[in-house]
């Protein structure tokens, strides 16, 4: 039994706490500082601990850290991790500035311990797939991405005025907070960003200091370019990613997958990697696979999950993209 200790207990910290529970491999203990959130935690889950604090913890007695705290809080939370020596994995985005970043990454490489961003698209089983069929030449070489993920999140996040995605200084919004996921599976697939051109504006959404639409462009340092359209308001759920090249195109929407290489007007390959299953336990399941990775990778075992450095390239760009739309300009990523 891996000890595993979650940090915060929000709405991704409980998916986190189901995940870890279902794989029978961990010992699970809390800390959370809003007293009633901690209370309902500690009724929900069989804890071997639950702490107000970080620093009531004993951090060199556990083996795992899963940092679901608002994004703010990410730096000084992994700092603490590597002062410990305790691997983590932190959530997503790795930050809301690069204000601290660097000094929290060189921290965990001198601290020598495992370190993952949980950008849980990365164990979506139709995603993995169209990283296999790219790596496998099926499209030829991949040269453009056309993302466009859009829905009412309000019906889905009913609370969000009083969350941090309000708040643009916690993280909030349809660039840190929403475009980030597809930024990972861009930085995944396509590889280092050099130069970001976008717009956002709060169209719709009340109650928030936050952008709930953004369209962001980016070029890559192999010349391949994406686009990314968000809105967070639309009535009909939309998840439709185009991955164009020079011998064909995947097209992804929600969770099937297709390919084509001619003009006829018809996919071919078609397949949906939910079939059969309900969508919100299947969207449950992935973070027992992500937890079974994480614990894999503390037994020595490949990790494919996001590292600290690639969320640090796609934080590049969710700061890029407000900068550009800011300033009016593209802005250059220069490492
Ligand atoms: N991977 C995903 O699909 C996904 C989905 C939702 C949120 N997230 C990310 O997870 C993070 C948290 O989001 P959420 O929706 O759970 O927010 P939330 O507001 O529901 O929960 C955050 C929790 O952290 C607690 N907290 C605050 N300060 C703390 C501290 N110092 N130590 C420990 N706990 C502290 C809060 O009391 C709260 O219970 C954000 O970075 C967000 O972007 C990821």
């Amino acid at each position: 039994m891996k000890r595993v200790l979650i940090i915060g207990s929000g709405g991704i910290g409980r998916r986190h706490l189901r995940g870890y529970a279902a794989t029978g491999r961990a010992s699970l203990s809390i800390v959370e500082p809003h007293a009633e959130r901690r209370a309902e935690a500690e009724a929900m889950f069989a804890l071997a601990g639950s702490y107000a604090d970080l620093d009531e913890a004993d951090l060199s007695s556990f083996d795992l850290a899963v940092i679901c705290a608002p994004a703010h809080l990410h730096v000084p939370l992994m700092l603490k991790c590597a002062a410990a020596k305790l691997a983590f994995m932190v959530e997503k985005p790795l930050a809301v500035t690069m204000e601290g970043v660097d000094a929290a990454l060189e921290a965990v490489e001198k601290a020598g311990i495992l370190a993952r961003v949980g950008y849980i698209r990365r164990i979506a089983p139709e995603v993995l797939a169209v990283r296999q069929q790219i790596h496998d030449g099926k499209i030829g070489a991949l040269k453009l991405a056309y993302v466009n993920s859009s829905q009412e999140f309000p019906k889905y996040r009913p609370d969000f005025q009083r969350t941090y995605y309000a708040r643009p200084e916690m993280g909030g919004g349809a660039i840190l907070d929403a475009a980030s996921h597809t930024f990972d599976m861009l930085v995944w697939l396509m590889g280092r960003p050099v130069a970001v051109g976008a717009m956002y504006d709060r169209l719709v959404l009340e109650g928030t200091d936050t952008e709930d639409t953004c369209l962001v462009n980016i070029c890559f340092a192999n010349g391949a370019m994406a686009n990314v359209t968000i809105n967070q308001f639309q009535k009909p759920n939309i998840s439709q990613a185009s991955f164009i090249g020079t011998e064909g195109n995947l097209f992804l929407e929600h969770s099937v997958l297709s390919f084509a290489d001619d003009d006829s007007g018809h996919w071919k390959d078609r397949h949906d990697y939910m079939d059969g299953l309900v969508p919100t336990e299947a969207h449950q399941a992935r973070f027992t696979l992500q937890a079974n990775a994480m614990l894999d990778a503390l037994d020595g075992k490949p990790c494919h999950l996001a590292t600290l450095g690639e969320a640090r390239q796609n934080l590049q760009i969710a700061l890029a993209a407000k900068k550009s739309w800011q300033d009016r300009i593209i802005v250059s990523i220069n490492d």
